[in-house]
């Protein structure tokens, strides 16, 4: 069986950053590994990401739940168990817990209905192991603006689209509800801390992983 891992934190955090280093360090240890990331890890995905990140479309919050929740169970379906049962490592970009932290803490969906559901789809496939990217709101925002100056016209993800325009307040909501998170499942999910250069919580994020025995052993 390959090893699950999911990142998550609110946009700008730097989890497209960490996937990008993990991948290339496990390849390099001869991990077969798939970068994914949701919505939008399937065909059916992608075109309910396109319908989830249209600021166009207006999208009750029970909408949105069950949006990401069809995008999940496909995902699951299509890519994630076949691939885990290859043998192959997943770095999925957001997963269950950003349902947690937008629909639910960020929303106001009821934890407890989030919380059926995901066991109705995800049965056993939790993810083996959770980063959690954590930095104040002001410097995710700040990095965010840099970014899209970097690159113009760069197809945001579905967080920057529909949320980001919200409040700061919003994001604070999130940054508490991931946090709560952690706190709920420590033994799946650990806070590292985003706000430190590029290197630093990539080391931080390796030795956790070999500290929790999810590292390729040294041939
Ligand atoms: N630790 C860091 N320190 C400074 N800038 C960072 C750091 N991590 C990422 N960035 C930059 O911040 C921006 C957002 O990072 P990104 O990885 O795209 O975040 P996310 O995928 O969580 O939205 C990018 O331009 C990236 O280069
Ligand atoms: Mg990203």
């Amino acid at each position: 069986m390959g090893v699950f891992i999911t990142f998550e934190g609110i946009d700008g955090c730097g989890k497209s950053t960490q996937i990008k280093l993990l991948d290339r360090k496990l390849k390099e240890k001869g991990v077969r590994t798939l970068v994914t990331r949701e919505p939008g890890g399937t065909e059916a995905g992608c075109r309910i990401r396109q319908l989830l990140i249209s600021t166009e479309v207006c999208l009750d919050k029970y909408t949105q739940l069950f949006l990401f929740m069809a995008d999940r169970v496909q995902h699951l379906e299509e890519v994630i168990r076949p691939s885990l049962r290859n043998g192959i490592w997943i770095l999925c970009d957001r997963f269950a817990d950003s349902t947690i932290a937008y629909q639910g803490y960020g929303l106001g969906v009821k934890l407890e209905l989030i919380e059926n559901i995901h066991r109705e789809i995800l049965k056993d496939t939790w993810p083996d192991i959770t980063v959690v990217l954590d930095c104040p709101v002001s410097m995710a925002r700040k990095r965010l603006e840099l970014r899209e100056r970097a690159v113009p016209g760069c197809p945001s993800d579905v967080g920057y689209d529909r949320y980001e325009g919200a409040s700061a307040k919003f994001q604070e909501k999130l940054r508490k509800g991931y946090l709560e998170i952690v706190k709920r499942s420590p033994d799946r999910a650990f806070v590292v801390d985003g706000s430190r250069d590029v290197g630093t919580v990539h080391s931080d994020i390796i030795n956790t992983l070999k500290k929790r025995k999810l590292w390729p052993s040294e041939t």
